[in-house]
C-alpha cells in the first residue's frame, strides 16, 4: 500500500494572505517495506513540507495523499471522513527541530508518551523505553532527566527513540544527523540502517550529507523549489553533471575517484560505491 502523492499542490499562507507555494505537482509512490530513500535538496525547496504530507501533518491544498491506504484530500479532512491517528502510529516522523517533539518532565514521559497515546500499557512502554534509549546511543540514567536540560544532539536522540517506541510501519526522519558529532552521526545511520535491514522498513531520511546519501540510500529523491526533479538511483544522480545545477555536493568517494584517476592517468571500470569498493579496483587494474 505504501505512500502515494497525486498531483499534490501546497502553499503556505503569509500573514498578509499572500500564498508561498511549497509543493508543485507532485507525483509520487513509496512502497511500505524495503525502501531506504534519501530526500536532498537544498535549503527551502520544500523537504519538510513533503514529509509532514505523508503522516497528515499536513494537507494538500489540491491533490492527495494516499497514505496506507487512507486517501488524505483537503475535502475529507474537512469533513472529518478519515481518521488520522491510525495513519500518525504507523508513519513515524522525527522533526527537524526536535524541541518541537519534547514536552513532558522526563525522558521516560516523553519516550513513553506515544505508545500510551495509541493504547501501548505503561508497563509495555515503560520496558521499550529502557530497551530503545541503549538503541539510540544514551544509557537508561538519561529517562529521569529533563528533556529540557539536554545538549542538542542528545534531544535529537530522544526524539528519535520516542518515535522508534511507537514501532511504525515506515520511519522518516528529518536532518536526524545535523548537529551530531561523527561518530554520533554514523552510530544513528547504522541503527537506521539496521532497522531497515532486519525488519525491512521503509526508511525516508532528510540530509543535506551527501556522503550518507551515497552510502546507504537505494533511492534518491531531490527537491528544488517545491518541485520533485529527480526520482532514481543515487549513483546515477551523481553521476549526472547537473548536480551543480540542483546545489548538491559530490561524495568524499567519487571526488576521490576522480583525483586519483586524473592524477595517475588511468581509467577504472565503474564508479565506485565505498572505499573499499575503490581500492579493490585500483589493486586490479595496478596489479
Ligand atoms: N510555516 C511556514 N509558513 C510559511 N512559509 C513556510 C513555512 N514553512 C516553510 N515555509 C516555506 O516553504 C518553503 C519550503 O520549506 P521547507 O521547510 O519544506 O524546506 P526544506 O527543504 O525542509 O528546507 P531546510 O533544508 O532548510 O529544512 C520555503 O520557501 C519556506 O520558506
Ligand atoms: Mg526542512
Amino acid at each position: 500500500m505504501g505512500i502515494k502523492f497525486e498531483q499534490v499542490n501546497f502553499a503556505y499562507q503569509g500573514p498578509d494572505g499572500q500564498k508561498y507555494l511549497a509543493l508543485a505537482n507532485i507525483n509520487l509512490p513509496i512502497h511500505e517495506t524495503g525502501e531506504f530513500i534519501a530526500l536532498i535538496g537544498e535549503t527551502g525547496s520544500g523537504k519538510t513540507t513533503l514529509v509532514q504530507h505523508m503522516n497528515a501533518l499536513l494537507v494538500p491544498d489540491t491533490g492527495s495523499v494516499t497514505i496506507l491506504g487512507v486517501k488524505v484530500t483537503k475535502e475529507a479532512v474537512r469533513k472529518k471522513q478519515i481518521k488520522l491517528n491510525p495513519i500518525r502510529k504507523k508513519v513515524g516522523l522525527v522533526f527537524q527541530f526536535p524541541e518541537y517533539q519534547l514536552f513532558e518532565e522526563t525522558v521516560l514521559k516523553d519516550i513513553i508518551f506515544g505508545p500510551k497515546n495509541f493504547g501501548i500499557s505503561d508497563a509495555e512502554a515503560t520496558a521499550r523505553a529502557h530497551d530503545i534509549i541503549k538503541v539510540v546511543g544514551l544509557d537508561e540514567s538519561y529517562l529521569s532527566r529533563s528533556p529540557f536540560n539536554l545538549s542538542g544532539g542528545e534531544k535529537k536522540r530522544v526524539s528519535i527513540a520516542g518515535i522508534l517506541a511507537m514501532e511504525p510501519d515506515i520511519l522518516i526522519l528529518d536532518e536526524p544527523t545535523s548537529g551530531l558529532d561523527p561518530m554520533g552521526r554514523d552510530e544513528l545511520l547504522t541503527v537506521f540502517n539496521r532497522i531497515h535491514t532486519t525488519l525491512n522498513k521503509t526508511i525516508i531520511l532528510i540530509t543535506h550529507d551527501m556522503n550518507t546519501v551515497y552510502r546507504y540510500a537505494k533511492r534518491a529523491l531531490v527537491m528544488r523549489s517545491g518541485y520533485l526533479v529527480y526520482d532514481g538511483d543515487p549513483r546515477a544522480l551523481f553521476s549526472r553533471n547537473n548536480i551543480d545545477n540542483w546545489n548538491l555536493e559530490t561524495p568524499d568517494i567519487l571526488s576521490l575517484q576522480q583525483a586519483i584517476t586524473a592524477e595517475l592517468g588511468l581509467k577504472l571500470p565503474h564508479i565506485a560505491h565505498t572505499e573499499e569498493d575503490l581500492l579493490a579496483m585500483l589493486e586490479a587494474v595496478l596489479s
